[in-house]
């Protein structure tokens, strides 16, 4: 212990780790196992569809019957990874942007995961769930808040799970601090802070043949991302993707779970980085220099939740910039901040007034689930967390429970996207959050990263 400790403040933060421990619910994964292994059919098999395909097709509890994608060259390179995780070459959905219906209809498939452009999530998560198959979809799981509704509907009446594969909730250090928060070590949250502060201009426009840069080119042009991302900065101006920032942090503040997100405002910034990007990598006779953007290169949204905290989201996408997620979590005893990876805690920094490195706090407070699969995680890429949202979504189909984040979770986070364009539409006005819950967030009881199982 730092000799700096208060006494009475390390007893006040241990008693709350007790108190933490005690009323962590019987876990989801003491669940009996009702399928050794799981039937997982693929939509989406571009680069985020690959990656997710190679980490679920080396488990030997996975099989992968059926893929679907409407580009061969896609196809192709999902059939090799397959192919070299040594499983059965799956039947191909191909014939066009309806197809996945087909899947979705003629295949009998405990899961899917779904990794198509935003647009596309929704229509292919309820296709899914009508037809009796639980879904993964990639963030954001709708674009508008009649889809949300749709979604979380659809799961009740189905009774099928639509877990969104938001994976930075699983990221180390993310992992440690919702540790920390429930120990108690920042007394009681006051304020969040999460975004997507990621220079995307060389994915938003390439050479139509690599996914990163060599040219400005876009839409039916462009290649991976840009053939669809783009146009939304062309064409929508909020916080298009909050649930890298969100997801953490609804964790961290029992969002849906004892608390909840309602209300939020948010302002944009002008529009810049996107037209100076393509007139200085292609010159101002290139025909996308005359191309209009609506997307405010920085979108800063601010929440308020029941239990009196603020939540600040920022969307980054278009300015050179290093890639951060904007983490801050501050309490009525500390504070820490992801971006010089600094913490204070009154009364166990040895100085007051002054940040210490969260090295040594990272280890102590490493998570229990972290800690058990940290090895396998680490060797899986993408910083691990990949390795365990793979893992919650296959388990959960396994033993045919609910996953640790659930539809609600999946509709809270992927809302922000609509509301933030209505404030900003509206003069940064204010807008409702709904209650998807329905008031069950009064009674429900936190599921995600209880223990070392899920
Ligand atoms: N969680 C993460 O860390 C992470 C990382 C990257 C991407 N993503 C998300 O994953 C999703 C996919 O991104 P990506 O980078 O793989 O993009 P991508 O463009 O490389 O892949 C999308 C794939 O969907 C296919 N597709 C488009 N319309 C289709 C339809 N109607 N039916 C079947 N297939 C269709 C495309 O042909 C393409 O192969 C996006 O939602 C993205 O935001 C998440």
């Amino acid at each position: 212990m730092n000799p700096k400790i208060d006494r009475r403040k390390f007893i006040q933060i241990t008693a709350m780790a007790g108190a933490a421990t005690a009323i962590m619910p019987h876990s989801l994964f003491s669940s009996p196992v009702v399928n050794e292994k799981v039937k997982l059919g693929v939509i989406g098999t571009g680069l985020r569809g690959q990656w997710m395909l190679w980490l679920a097709a080396k488990r030997p509890d996975v099989e992968i019957p059926a893929i679907c994608d409407i580009d061969d060259g896609m196809i192709n390179a999902a059939l090799k990874i397959l192919k070299d995780a040594g499983q059965p070459a799956p039947r191909i959905y191909k014939n066009g942007d309806e197809d996945f219906k087909n899947m979705v209809a003629n295949e009998s498939l405990d899961g899917v995961f779904i990794a198509t452009p935003w647009e596309w999530h929704h229509a292919m998560s309820v296709a899914a769930m009508n037809n009796g198959i639980h879904v993964g979809t990639e963030v954001p799981a709708t674009l508008t808040v009649e889809d949300c509704w749709d979604l979380v509907n659809t799961s009740e009446r189905t009774g099928k799970h639509c877990m969104i594969m938001e994976n930075v909730c699983y990221r180390r250090d993310v992992m440690a601090i919702l540790n920390m928060v429930r120990q108690g070590l920042f007394g009681e949250l006051l304020h969040c802070q999460g975004g997507y502060q990621h220079d995307l201009r060389h994915v938003k426009f390439n050479d139509g043949k690599q996914p990163y840069g060599g040219g400005v080119e876009f839409g039916e042009k462009g290649y991976s991302e840009s053939k669809w991302r783009t146009e939304h900065s062309m064409n929508r101006n909020g916080d298009l993707y909050p649930t890298h920032g969100l997801g953490p942090v609804s964790t961290m503040l029992d969002i849906n779970r004892g608390n909840r997100m309602m209300y939020l405002t948010s302002t944009a910034t002008q529009t810049r980085g996107l037209h100076k990007y393509i007139v200085e990598q292609g010159g101002e006779d290139h025909p996308n220099a005359d191309v209009e953007f609506k997307l405010g290169d920085v979108v800063t949204t601010v929440i308020k939740c029941a239990n009196g905290q603020t939540i600040m989201l920022s969307h980054d996408t278009n300015s050179p910039r290093p890639y951060s997620l904007n983490f801050r979590i501050q309490g009525t005893q500390g504070i820490w901040m992801v971006d010089n990876n600094s913490i204070y805690i009154e009364g166990v920094s040895p100085e007051e007034h002054r940040w210490e490195s969260d090295v040594e706090y990272m280890k102590k407070y490493d998570h229990p689930l972290w800690k058990r699969f940290g090895d396998q995680a680490s060797s899986s890429g993408h910083g691990g967390m990949d390795f365990f949202i793979v893992r919650a979504f296959i388990e959960s189909l396994k033993r045919d429970v609910s996953p640790p984040i659930d539809v609600y979770d999946a509709v809270s986070m992927s809302v922000i996207c609509p509301l933030s364009e209505e404030s900003i539409r509206k003069n940064s006005t204010s807008v409702k959050i709904p209650d998807f819950t329905r008031g069950k967030w009064k009674m429900n009881k936190p599921i995600f990263g209880m223990n070392e199982e899920y």
